[in-house]
């Protein structure tokens, strides 16, 4: 299936509170659930899949909380990457990096370096990442290009943003997943997601696995998308 999908993995806190359980181990659970989307991804033949794993707003969590999060992720990063290699994965990061520590981001750097040139799937990793954030990122970076006199304003459309976002290799997002029962987007891809087909489930993001991803997709597949013009059958 040539799709991209994009997951906002959220309830993990709430899954380990409700059973009374450390947040870190609602994380731990989280990890888990996402190896088990990837693999399943890639025997779905998915194009890519673009998670929601961090916010730019959830940097104001408790510093506590933080460094569960960046040594959870270290730890993927240790234990993953090897495996999405050989899956023959294309691994990329999107989002303000220089929040993480410099082994956490040399691991990320040569993550991407290591399967920079696999194409089973690729898996974009969102972290410290904020729409908003992308679209500043954005404005600036044209502005500099009208300064400069490499672009003129009247040029600036759709490919012009599109190509100056921080998320400019994002592929427009078909389906996006949301879990853990909120009905929002919660400042993820704003421009990827203008026409994404939303679908949003109460299952928290640890208990997520092969057969909620099948529903979901079954959803999709049974989905009118029109993208604004009227339907064929009319
Ligand atoms: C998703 O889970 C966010 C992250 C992975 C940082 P939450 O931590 O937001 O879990 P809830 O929504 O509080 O249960
Ligand atoms: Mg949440």
């Amino acid at each position: 299936m040539k799709l991209n999908l994009g997951i906002i993995m959220d309830g993990n806190r709430r899954w380990a509170l409700q059973r009374g359980l450390p947040i870190v181990e609602g994380y731990r659970k989280g990890i888990q659930a996402l190896k088990k989307t990837v693999k399943h991804s890639i025997a779905l033949n998915i194009n890519s899949l673009t998670i929601f794993a961090f916010s730019a707003e959830n940097a104001g969590r408790p510093k506590s909380e933080i460094l569960t999060l960046s040594s959870l992720l270290e730890w993927y990063l240790m234990t993953e990457i090897t495996e999405l290699n050989l899956q023959n994965i294309k691994f990329r990061t999107l989002g303000d990096l220089s929040f993480y520590s410099k082994r956490i981001q040399n691991l990320l750097i040569s993550a991407e370096k290591l399967t920079e040139f696999n194409n089973k799937m690729i898996l974009n990793l969102a972290i410290n990442y904020g729409g908003r954030q992308d679209i500043i990122h954005a404005v600036k970076n044209i502005t500099k290009k009208v300064i400069n006199n490499k672009i003129n304003i009247d040029q600036i459309d759709q490919h012009v943003i599109n190509s100056n976002l921080m998320s400019k290799n994002i592929s427009d997002i078909d389906l996006l997943i949301r879990t853990g029962g909120e009905k929002r987007l919660s400042n993820f891809l704003l421009w990827q997601t203008s026409y994404s087909e939303l679908y949003l489930c109460k299952v928290p993001w640890p208990d997520f696995n092969e057969t909620e991803l099948e529903y979901a997709l079954k959803e999709y597949n049974n989905r009118n998308r029109r993208f604004g013009k009227a339907s064929t059958a009319q």
